[in-house]
Parts: C-alpha cells; sequence; structure tokens
C-alpha cells in the first residue's frame, strides 16, 4: 500500500550554512502513530516544517498519499494538520471564528457540529467565545490542536504538543490520538516525554545532528535493545560474590544485599529455575526476586551515546 508520507532524501541548509537535515528518507504507513525522539537542535521541526511547507527543502522530495509537497502543494497540504510547536495565535479572534474560519482557508463547507465537536473534545467548549488573548497558555495549546484537525487531515503532526502542559491535558491529548487512529488519521509526533513515545507510538524514529539513526517498531526496538534485570534480595548482605554465581554472571548490588544480574532483552534461555537452584545451592538465603526491563528512555540515551 501507498505510504501515507514518503520523505525521500531530504535535506536543509539554512542560510548561514547550518546543515539541520542530512539525507532523510523515512516511510510512515496510513493509520500509523510515529514518536520522533531527538535532543534539542536535532532536526525534528525543520522536517516538520518542510513537510508541512513552511520551510523549503535544500533537497529531497516529500511526498503525502503520493502528492508532492511542492509540485501538488494544495493536495498535499489538505491532508496534512500541524499543531507547531510555538504558541502562534490570532489574540482579538474566539476560538468559534478562529476554526471556522481555519475550516474556510482550506476551501472547506462550515461544519457547525464538527467545530463543536472538537472544542468539546479538547474541554474548550465553555471558552468558544473569549477573546483567545484572555486563555491560559494551556488552553492555548488545546485551540492548537483544535486548529489542526478542523480541516479533517488525514496526516496529523504534533510538534511537542505536550511540553508544559498539565496532565489532565496530556490525558486528553493521549486519548484524542487513540480516537484518530481509530479513524485511520496517521500522526507523526515529536517528543521529549519517553513515556509518552512509550505509551502511544507503534514506530519510533531516533534522529540526532539532522541524521535518522533509525527508525523501528517500539515493541523490537525495546526487546533488540533493552536489558532485562533479574534482581535478588538477599536475607544478609554478601561481601563477595560466591564464585559458582560469578561465572553466571551475577554482581552485587545494594550494599551486598541484592545479586543482580544483567540479560538481553530478546534472550528467552535465562532459566531463572536454573539460577535459584545455584544460589541456593551456594547457600545464600533469598528474601525476594523480582525482574525488571529497560524503559524505552534508557535505551534511547543508550543508542545516543552508541552514535556520539
Ligand atoms: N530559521 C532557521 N535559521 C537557521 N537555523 C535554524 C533555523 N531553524 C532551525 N535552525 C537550526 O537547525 C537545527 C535544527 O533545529 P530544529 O528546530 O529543527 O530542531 P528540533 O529537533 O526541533 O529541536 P527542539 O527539540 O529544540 O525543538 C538547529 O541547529 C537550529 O538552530
Ligand atoms: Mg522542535
Amino acid at each position: 500500500m501507498q505510504p501515507m508520507l514518503s520523505v525521500q532524501g531530504l535535506t536543509k541548509t539554512y542560510k548561514g550554512g547550518k546543515q539541520a537535515l542530512s539525507n532523510v528518507n523515512l516511510d510512515v504507513a496510513k493509520g500509523e502513530i510515529l514518536a520522533l525522539l531527538g535532543p534539542n537542535g536535532a532536526g525534528k521541526t525543520t522536517m516538520i516544517s518542510i513537510i508541512c511547507g513552511i520551510v523549503t527543502a535544500t533537497s529531497g522530495k516529500v511526498l503525502v498519499d503520493g502528492f508532492d509537497n511542492v509540485s501538488d502543494y494544495r493536495q498535499a497540504r489538505g491532508l496534512v494538520g500541524l499543531v507547531p510547536q510555538e504558541l502562534t495565535t490570532d489574540a482579538f479572534e474566539t476560538p468559534w471564528d478562529n476554526l471556522c474560519f481555519s475550516r474556510e482557508l482550506f476551501g472547506l463547507k462550515p461544519n457547525p457540529a464538527l467545530v463543536e465537536q472538537i472544542l468539546k473534545d479538547l474541554s474548550l467548549w465553555d471558552k468558544k467565545d473569549t477573546r483567545i488573548m484572555a486563555l491560559s497558555g494551556g488552553m492555548k495549546r488545546r485551540l492548537l490542536i483544535a486548529k489542526a484537525l478542523v480541516h479533517e487531515p488525514q496526516l496529523l503532526f504534533l510538534d511537542e504538543p505536550t511540553a508544559g502542559v498539565d496532565v489532565a491535558l496530556r490525558q486528553d491529548m493521549w486519548n484524542m490520538v487513540e480516537k484518530l487512529r481509530q479513524q485511520g488519521v496517521t500522526v507523526v509526533l515529536t517528543t521529549h516525554y519517553i513515556e509518552e513515545a512509550e505509551a502511544i507510538a507503534d514506530r519510533v524514529g531516533i534522529i540526532r545532528g539532522g541524521e535518522l539513526l533509525l527508525v523501528e517498531d517500539k515493541t523490537t526496538l525495546m526487546q533488540n535493545m533493552g536489558q532485562k534485570q533479574l534482581l535478588v534480595d538477599l536475607k544478609g548482605p554478601l561481601s563477595c560474590v560466591p564464585e559458582s554465581l560469578a561465572s553466571l554472571g551475577f554482581v552485587l548490588a545494594k550494599e551486598g544485599l541484592q545479586l543482580l544480574l544483567n540479560y538481553r532483552g530478546n534472550d528467552d534461555t535465562l532459566d531463572v529455575g536454573a539460577m535459584l537452584s545455584a544460589i541456593h545451592e551456594a547457600g545464600v538465603e533469598v528474601l525476594d526476586i523480582h525482574t525488571q526491563q529497560s524503559s524505552l528512555e534508557e535505551i534511547f540515551i543508550e543508542l545516543l551515546q552508541e552514535a556520539s
């Protein structure tokens, strides 16, 4: 099936010589949720701005559902919704007028029922006639999300939609993304909250210094890159790891009160029963046993370190 978004050999050098993107290639399937992760200045906003036609690429090509975003600009742009990173709203308008006008800009028929639904979904209905300048920062951000949705885009970009927002808005935003997914909308989001990517993305792309380092299915990434740990709490502290356990890979933690074994997340061969027998045979008394898996955040930090 034709991807909803195809980015081919995208390069951007800003005036002044800063290369913000170098040869980025990326396909996003219809209905997929992709999280783009990367440190400040990695090129995330540049890439989104090029796709949405706000910034021109130095070279390369962007297709939105097959439409070239330069030669078929209107068709491509009509399919795209953007929640920008920076707050930009018209101070004197009201949310209601702002949304109705945004829809008009895309040449669509008025749809008051849809505008009402979107305002309600984003808890802005009671503010529909308030001047935008009198809204709080979080409410303005909700309005930006509403504005990106009002022309019913098929491909939605959320550039750090939850930066500096409260827990309630974050939850609303996650619910909204889930609802859009059910409608078949494709979503690309950037975030510095890695648990956000862990919670809602199907695939994760990691970008650094203008290069897309990898794009991987989230579950696969966590299985292949993630560390698992077997943690054995002890009744009394050990001064060193018994030889038989050291040879299995155990090390001491928590000032001798814990035996710890690291193994790869995709390693199904770890025989926990055999490990416990070995501990028992070594005469070590066990208080509790548990396992833990590294988070996407730990994997992300490790990948960035490897790349530097
Ligand atoms: N208009 C511009 N002119 C010159 N350089 C720019 C411009 N916009 C961005 N840059 C530079 O391009 C690089 C990528 O910036 P970009 O905003 O795409 O990063 P980002 O990944 O979105 O970062 P953040 O996480 O901070 O939002 C940075 O070095 C930035 O300084
Ligand atoms: Mg940015």
